[in-house]
């Protein structure tokens, strides 16, 4: 029974504590709201929608494989788009990565990407390897292993017994390290409190090292140096550890190269996928994987223990397919790449406003770091909400961004991130720059009318 002024809607929302706009379509970049109002998805919702909205084959890709055979379990079959999908990754994947296991969210890929790490090590004689390095701040989702990854305190507030210790290394993050990312870069920067983490740690006792090898929403698109990588990559070899590359959010070309380590000349052992390689038609992630790894568990117990009811998934991987080939045959990874100078050019007029401390990024990947001072970097109390209340503005200002928080210190810092569609043009990027200014300053207003 419903009380007469209880509120209509029956949806569980992600915010109990206000209601959300209603959206009923997207197209390109925009989307459209039932009372008429315009957003620009400066976001592409949540680092998703790369091919932009309301792409017509993309929809009939997924009718026609739902209408033809929606769903097999993977334990029993495999179909065409599984199978399709699986080499349309492989083909764009470094080095020998070449078995792709399809899942529906990042958080998943990640909790198989870490328990391949680890049955691995035990089926090739390592058992004692079983610590997994991580980077703080960092973000690699919201299950408790994932979880347990992430360096993201207040997510963990309800659920700290229940998560697994990691080792944690300082993220090579330029504008809060000592160093500003200018040589002589310091420790963290430079990688070398990695390498000292994994030798204080012991590196017969370490499985894997899992990282975003461009900052995501934690770091605000920060760009480690481009030594950084490669002297991780040779701190692994030396000591046999896995590295996992979380591309979850930078994967599918969001930093103009199919993979955000591409451009260090290094690859991983483990990748994972989501958001992007089926553009937000369908949820759908990826493990990718090299033989010399499956084939230990081929030998041994013979599967990866993480089976699930909605992996391998018929119409999933369809969308995934459709997506990347879309993305291939207009060339978006390529029209990602040429827009990200153009977008970063133009973002660089923020700096010139109130509060900005950084505007730093790669490709279609942007993050706007907020301070009280730009001077001293300080952050703005926690209690102010900044990133909150631009977040807020800024759709009001019709303008969808990703807020986050807690990036200087765990609990302090105000981010607000930009990702929008790859199909983006320079005069919706001059749009996204005007609204985002204005947001800003209605932020700044409010922020000092409570001070
Ligand atoms: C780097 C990274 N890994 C994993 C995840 C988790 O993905 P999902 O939210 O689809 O579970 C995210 C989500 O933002 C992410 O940014």
């Amino acid at each position: 029974m419903t009380s007469p002024d209880a509120p209509t809607s029956h949806v569980f929302s992600r915010k109990l504590t206000r209601t959300s706009p209603r959206i009923v379509r997207g197209e390109g970049c925009w989307l459209y709201a039932a009372d008429g109002r315009a957003y620009l998805d400066g976001v592409g919702g949540a680092f998703v929608v790369n091919v932009g909205h309301g792409v017509r084959e993309i929809a009939d890709a997924i009718g026609r494989q739902a209408a033809r055979l929606a769903y097999v379990n993977g334990t029993a079959f495999t179909s065409d788009p599984v199978e399709e999908l699986a080499e349309e990754i492989a083909r764009r994947s470094p080095g020998d990565l070449e078995l792709v296991y399809p899942l529906s969210s990042g958080s998943e890929a990640v909790e198989a990407a870490l328990k391949l790490a680890r049955q691995y090590c035990v089926e090739s004689g390592q058992p004692a390897r079983r610590k997994v390095v991580t980077l703080s701040p960092g973000y690699h989702g919201n299950t408790l292993l994932a979880l347990s990854a992430s360096a993201r305190a207040h997510y963990t507030t309800f659920f700290r017994d229940w998560l697994v210790p990691v080792v944690r290394v300082p993220a090579p993050y330029a504008y809060r390290c000592e160093c500003r990312g200018v040589a002589p870069l310091c420790p963290s920067c430079s990688g070398a409190a990695l390498e000292a983490a994994i030798e204080r740690e012991g590196p017969d006792t370490i499985a894997a090292v899992i990282a975003e090898p461009v900052g995501g929403s934690s770091t605000g698109a920060s760009v480690p140096a481009p030594s950084y990588w490669p002297r991780v990559r040779a701190a692994c070899d030396r000591y046999g550890i896995l590295l996992v590359a979380d591309e979850v959010l930078t994967g599918a070309g969001r930093t103009g190269t199919w993979s955000a380590l591409e451009p260090y000349g290094v690859g991983p052992d483990i990748m994972t996928l989501g958001k992007g390689i089926a553009g937000g038609y369908v949820p759908l992630s990826a493990v990718v994987a090299p033989r010399r790894i499956t084939d230990v568990l081929a030998r041994g117990s013979g599967a990866l223990l993480h089976a699930q009811t909605f992996s391998h998934h018929a119409t999933l991987c369809a969308a995934g397919v459709a997506t990347l080939r879309y993305l291939r045959t207009h060339s978006l990874i390529e029209r990602c790449a040429a827009m990200g100078p153009v977008f970063h050019e133009r973002l660089a007029a923020l700096r010139e406003l109130p509060c900005v401390g950084d505007v730093r990024g790669r490709g279609l990947l942007a993050g706007v770091e907020f301070v009280a001072d730009p001077a001293s970097r300080a952050p703005f109390p926690r209690s102010a909400r900044f990133a909150e209340s631009f977040a807020a503005a800024a759709l009001e200002a019709g303008l969808l961004v990703w807020p986050n928080v807690g990036q200087a210190d765990g609990t302090h810092g105000d981010l607000a991130m930009l990702a929008p569609p790859f199909i983006v043009s320079p005069e919706e990027i001059d749009l996204i720059v005007e609204r985002f200014g204005q947001a800003l300053r209605a932020t700044v207003d409010r922020i000092g009318a409570i001070a």
